[in-house]
């Protein structure tokens, strides 16, 4: 089984969470894409809120009815994929450089369901580089400040600005760039989170602590559930 077919595996079980008149948070990345096309796929009648504008672009093109976050504050439900999680159930999330919507909708929500293959399973999170979105003006300065922060916490300052194929630093939707933080391992995401959150020049950072209440793992053996 391949790691796509495993992906939609999760997705269609997630569609299966789903009731007409929803409001639901959409995700975005490629397992969160499966669902939104799922979702198109069976015609079922929700209000979607996009986390990005490629999501918005495919809801768009299958004829989902999207609505803001202010439009629409609350939400049922956010599916959305991740880059690891953990066995109780935090998250890296922002490979894809959509964390900060992706944050905005999931915590609008009053439930957000993971959707991935076993391959984003991990023992502690840390082993895919921590997205962290900060603004452009002052780049160094937050840069450094970051670094003071991990080597005071005894993580490895290993800190790379994200560029895009053509080499320019890539640009997240709100017009922020993305450090990504080379970590090996978060053996406190609570604490790091809550570092990185009160680090001038940080806007958000891809950590998702106790923000997830389920996931669903495809595999070969079908779609294994967590609970948070
Ligand atoms: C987007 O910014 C990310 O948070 C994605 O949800 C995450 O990178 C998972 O993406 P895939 O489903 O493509 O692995």
């Amino acid at each position: 089984m391949t790691s796509d077919d495993a992906k939609r595996r999760a997705a269609e079980r997630a569609c299966d969470l789903v009731q007409s008149g929803m409001k639901l948070g959409l995700g975005t990345g490629s397992t969160a894409a499966l669902f939104v096309a799922e979702l198109g796929r069976r015609r079922i009648d929700i209000l979607g809120v996009p986390t990005s504008e490629a999501t918005r672009r495919q809801a768009e093109a299958l004829g989902i009815r999207l609505a803001t976050l202010d439009d629409e504050p609350e939400l049922d439900l956010t599916v959305d994929g991740a880059d690891e999680l953990d066995p109780v159930l935090n998250l890296i999330k922002g490979g894809g450089g959509a964390l900060l919507r992706e944050k905005l909708v999931a915590a609008a929500s009053r439930r957000m369901v993971v959707i991935a293959d076993s391959s984003k399973r991990v023992p502690q999170l840390g082993r895919f580089p921590l997205p962290v979105e900060v603004v452009s003006f002052g780049l160094e300065t937050t840069r450094r400040r970051i670094a003071a922060c991990l080597r005071e916490l005894e993580l490895p300052a290993d800190i790379r600005l994200r560029r895009s194929a053509d080499d320019q630093p890539f640009r997240t939707d709100g017009g922020n760039v993305i450090l990504d933080l080379r970590l090996g391992e978060i053996p406190d995401p609570h604490g790091l989170a809550a570092v990185l959150k009160s680090t001038l020049g940080v806007v958000e950072h891809g950590l998702f602590v106790a923000m997830a209440s389920l996931a669903l793992i495809g595999g070969p053996e079908g779609v294994i559930e967590m609970a948070g």
